[in-house]
This record gives structure tokens, C-alpha cells and sequence, in this order.
């Protein structure tokens, strides 16, 4: 473990090296920079159900890696084993947590570049290689949608965002952070107001950490003052991020997204979800399908390790909320921004992988 101050242009919430998944310890920011090394793939499912690693880009690079740890702990079996014991480690590592579409995603993919291999040796290696591809590509992903995503700003914009879908949550550059970094490289960008994010804080914690270390101006407001401060005239935009995307346009994110869209229709402000292509999952119809994690009572009822609330009290602890298509203006991707209808947007989006 190594710790120190590091600047967020080069921060990465994960990276292989050495046979092993090294993290960026989440859960201490901002106090502390501390990173984890981790050897075997039980431990990658308990980094990520405990928010050390999390968002959804980079939940899917850490399932895609935690594959490749699976199959160097197994590579010793007979090889019909091996395969049995590879496919009931991808299936837990894939479940870890239900409702960002790229952990399934990218698990699903890793484990389809292997189907063909003869050997564990071979496995490892067609393993090794698309997990690194995915997130090579998810860094590419994040700086094409900054590019479409500043196109849509006014200049001298003042954007809102929710949670944090930055570095820290991708393999690196950020989905709705990607934008406002690209922005802020323009001139275009005059700063930033992030809500804290309750209950476990990563707008407070992380998205002003990295935005601080980059020197974008932000300024932090506690969830509930997002009604006025919309009001006040002051937000050119909303950006945020997504953890699974439906079919027609349906996007869950964060708790709390759903009420800002809202508030961003009531006020005239545009509502933009900014996601890699990964996070489309065009075999969830609608929102009404997406799985929404409900977390633990404690994150509610003491924040941050501190009591809050009385011990009797009845919790609901959902993670995420499903924000209706119509409230979304835009959804932007590295194939470009797309608009309702979403149905036909996305799905062409999509038949134009490349
Ligand atoms: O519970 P978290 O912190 O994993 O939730 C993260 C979000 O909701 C992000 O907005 C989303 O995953 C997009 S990250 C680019």
C-alpha cells in the first residue's frame, strides 16, 4: 500500500499491474490516498459491494479484471473444472451489484474472448487482453463524449452535477466530468456546482476532490438546496452520468437524479446524461425493468460512522432512482448526442459500433 498527494489528471481508480487488481481506496477520499493491491477475485466482489471501487465504467473494468484473477487461481484444475469453477466465479463477480449494466457487460465480454481458448494458459491470456481493451477503450469512450458533450454548453457554463461520474469512475477522464474537464479546456467553463450526494457523499467526497486538484472552479451544495440555486437563473446545464440506460432512453443513476430532472424541466435547464455506449442496455426495454439496489440502513441511519437516527426507526436505502426519458434533452455518447426518440437514437447508436 502507498499513499500521497496525487493529482486527479492522473488519477486512476484502478489498474493492473503485477498479476494483480490495484485500487484506489474510495471509501477514505478525500482524507486519504491510499491504494489496495488485490491477488484473488473474492476480494475485487468485496471492494466492490463496500464502494472501494465503483461507478459504472469502472465496476465493469474491475469485473473484467477480477475474471483474470479468477483464472490464475484456477489454472492448475483439470480443464473441464477449470471451466466450471471460471464460469461460477464470472456469474458472483457479475452480481456483486445489480444495477450499472457495464459490470454484467463487461464480465459477459471478457468471458466470451475466452470461449474459444484450449487452455487455461490461453484463457488467462485471452482474458488479460480484453479486460486492458476495455479499458483502453472506456478512456477513449470518456474523451469523445467530452468533445460531443462541450459542443452542447454555452459559453462561460455553469454546470450542475450529481454523485460522481468522473476519473473515479471510469477507467479514467469521467463521462459527465469528461464533459466539464473538456469544457474547462476550452475556455468555455465557468464552473461547477455539485451536490454532495447523500447518503454515502460522492459529489462531497469525490467529484470536488478530482474538479478542486484540476483547479475548476466548484462549489458544493448540500442536495436540497438544488431546487433554489436552479431557480436562481444561474445553471446553464445538468450533466450527470448513468449506471444502465433502457431502450427508450429510461436512465437510472444515482438517488436523487430523478428529482433534479425535474427540477431542470420546471426551470428550463437542460438535463444532459453523459455515458459510454456500454452503459445502453437495449434488452432492458424500460426503466421499469432495471434492478435498483437498496443498500444498508446504516448508510442512512449513521452517516459516516455517526448516528443519526434513532435505532427504531423503519430505512429505505434505495442507490439509485430511474429518471423518465422525457426529462432527458440529451444523451451523450462517444458515437454523439442523441435525442429522443431514444428507441430509434440508441438502437441506431449502437448498429453503428465500430
Ligand atoms: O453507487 P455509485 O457511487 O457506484 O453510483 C455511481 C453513479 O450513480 C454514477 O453517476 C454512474 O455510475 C456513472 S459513473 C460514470
Amino acid at each position: 500500500m502507498t499513499s500521497g498527494v496525487t493529482k486527479s489528471k492522473e488519477v486512476r481508480a484502478l489498474e493492473w499491474t503485477n498479476k494483480r487488481l490495484r485500487l484506489l481506496d474510495q471509501t477514505l477520499l478525500p482524507t486519504r490516498v491510499q491504494y489496495t493491491e488485490l491477488e484473488h477475485w473474492p476480494e475485487v466482489v468485496t471492494a466492490i459491494r463496500s464502494m472501494q471501487v465503483r461507478g459504472a465504467p469502472a465496476l465493469g473494468v474491475a469485473g473484467a479484471y477480477a475474471v483474470v484473477l479468477a483464472a490464475q487461481e484456477l489454472k492448475d484444475l483439470p480443464l473441464d473444472e477449470f471451466r466450471e469453477k471460471l464460469q461460477a466465479a464470472a456469474s458472483s463477480i457479475a452480481e456483486a451489484r445489480p444495477t450499472a449494466v457495464n459490470l454484467a457487460w463487461a464480465v459477459s465480454c471478457t468471458m466470451s474472448a475466452a470461449s474459444s481458448a484450449a487452455s487455461a494458459a490461453e484463457t488467462i491470456k485471452l482474458l488479460l487482453t480484453e479486460a486492458q481493451t476495455i479499458e483502453r477503450e472506456d478512456i477513449e469512450a470518456n474523451h469523445s463524449i467530452g468533445e460531443h458533450g462541450a459542443l452542447l454548453l454555452p459559453q462561460d457554463a455553469t454546470v450542475m452535477t450529481h454523485c460522481n461520474a468522473g476519473a473515479l469512475a471510469t477507467a479514467g477522464y469521467g463521462t459527465a466530468l469528461g464533459v466539464i474537464r473538456t469544457a474547462w479546456a476550452q475556455g468555455k467553463l465557468k464552473g461547477v456546482i455539485a451536490t454532495e450526494t447523500r447518503p454515502l457523499l460522492q459529489g462531497a467526497r469525490l467529484t470536488t476532490w478530482e474538479l478542486t486538484q484540476d483547479g475548476i472552479p466548484t462549489t458544493l451544495i448540500v442536495d436540497s438546496a438544488a431546487a433554489s440555486v436552479l431557480r436562481s437563473g444561474k445553471v446553464s446545464a445538468i450533466v450527470v452520468g448513468a449506471d444502465r440506460i433502457a431502450a427508450n432512453g429510461d436512465v437510472a443513476n444515482k438517488i436523487g437524479t430523478y428529482g433534479l430532472a425535474v427540477l431542470a424541466k420546471a426551470h428550463n435547464v437542460p438535463f444532459y446524461v453523459a455515458a459510454p455506449m456500454s452503459t445502453v442496455d437495449l434488452a432492458t426495454a424500460t426503466g421499469d425493468q432495471i434492478v435498483v439496489e437498496e443498500r444498508a440502513s446504516e448508510e442512512v441511519s449513521s452517516p459516516q460512522g455517526v448516528q443519526a437516527a434513532p435505532d427504531e426507526v423503519g430505512i429505505y436505502n434505495p442507490a439509485f432512482d430511474v429518471t423518465p426519458a422525457e426529462y432527458v434533452s440529451a444523451i451523450i455518447t462517444e458515437r454523439g448526442a442523441f435525442t429522443s426518440p431514444y428507441n430509434e437514437s440508441l438502437t441506431s447508436g449502437a448498429q453503428n459500433r465500430g
